[in-house]
Formats: structure tokens, C-alpha cells, sequence
């Protein structure tokens, strides 16, 4: 038995480090490349259907703006891009973002987040990155 314990230790470390978020970046937790991709897609899909902001995005080049966004939150999240777009003031000035659109994009991304089952705690790191963009994003 104690000349198990050794082994059984390295276990549980083992098992430890797997489930320990300061272990992996959040680009591995939200699900590397395809994890990114399906958020984007599913964000994209959410902002079609929302009334409330589907307006914005009516003479957008939707590509560009899935292939920016997708990078971007791969950078964000520790993973390996670089993001190349345009500054979120550059990109948003003109459109005349409020509160209330920023707020249903942000309800949009939650509900594509819960749907793909991230945890509450990596949902919640995600909005906490995105969240100090607002000012740059809004109307002012
Ligand atoms: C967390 C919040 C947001 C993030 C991270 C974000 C990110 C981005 C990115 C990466 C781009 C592409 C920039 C480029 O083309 O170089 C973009 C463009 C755009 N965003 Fe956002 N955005 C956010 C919030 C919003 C909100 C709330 C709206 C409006 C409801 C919005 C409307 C747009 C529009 C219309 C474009 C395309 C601009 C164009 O056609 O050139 N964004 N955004």
C-alpha cells in the first residue's frame, strides 16, 4: 500500500493540473481554434436574429468581421494570433453603439457560451476581457 502512495500522488497531481484553470489559457478552455471559430459562428448567427442590432451591420463585410473577431479572441485569450483588425475605436466609430446594443451583444454571446457548455467561470473571463473595450466601442 505505501509503496503505492508515490504513484497515487503523482495521480492526483496529474489530475490536478488538468483541472486547474491557472494551468491552461483560456484559449485551450474555450476550445483552442474550433472552440473560437464555433463562438464566432455562433455570435454571427445570434446578431442576425437580433433585431435590436442586426441594423449595424448592414453594409459590413460579415467575412472580415468573423475572420477579425475570431482572431482577436484568439489573441485575447492567450492563444497563438496576433490580432491584425482595426482599433475598436476605428472600427465602431460612426455606428452609434449604445449601452443597450452593446449589452444585447454581449446577451447574444452568453447564450452561444452556455449553449456550448463552457463553464461559468471561463464564461465569465471572457466578458471580464471584452469588458474594458465598451469605452472604445460606444457612442460618445
Ligand atoms: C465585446 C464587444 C465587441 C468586440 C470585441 C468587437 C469586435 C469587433 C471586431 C474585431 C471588428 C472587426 C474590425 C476590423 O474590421 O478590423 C468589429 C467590427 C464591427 N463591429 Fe464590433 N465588437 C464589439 C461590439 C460591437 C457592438 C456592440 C456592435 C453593435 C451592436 C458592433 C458592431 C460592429 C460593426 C458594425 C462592425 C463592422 C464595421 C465595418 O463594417 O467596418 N460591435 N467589431
Amino acid at each position: 500500500m505505501v509503496k503505492h502512495s508515490g504513484l497515487v500522488i503523482a495521480c492526483l497531481l496529474m489530475l490536478l493540473g488538468c483541472s486547474n484553470p491557472a494551468q491552461t489559457s483560456l484559449y485551450q478552455r474555450l476550445g483552442a481554434e474550433q472552440g473560437i471559430n464555433a463562438i464566432v459562428d455562433g455570435l454571427l448567427y445570434q446578431i442576425e436574429h437580433d433585431e435590436r442590432i442586426v441594423h449595424h451591420f448592414a453594409d459590413s463585410d460579415i467575412g472580415r468581421f468573423r475572420a477579425m473577431l475570431a482572431e482577436q479572441l484568439c489573441d485575447l485569450t492567450g492563444g497563438p494570433c496576433q490580432y491584425s483588425g482595426s482599433t475598436m475605436q476605428e472600427s465602431h466609430t460612426g455606428f452609434n453603439i449604445t449601452l443597450a446594443d452593446y449589452d444585447a451583444l454581449v446577451e447574444g454571446l452568453i447564450k452561444v457560451m452556455q449553449r456550448q457548455q463552457i463553464s461559468l467561470a471561463d464564461q465569465n473571463a471572457l466578458l471580464a476581457l471584452l469588458a474594458p473595450m465598451y469605452k472604445d466601442i460606444s457612442y460618445r
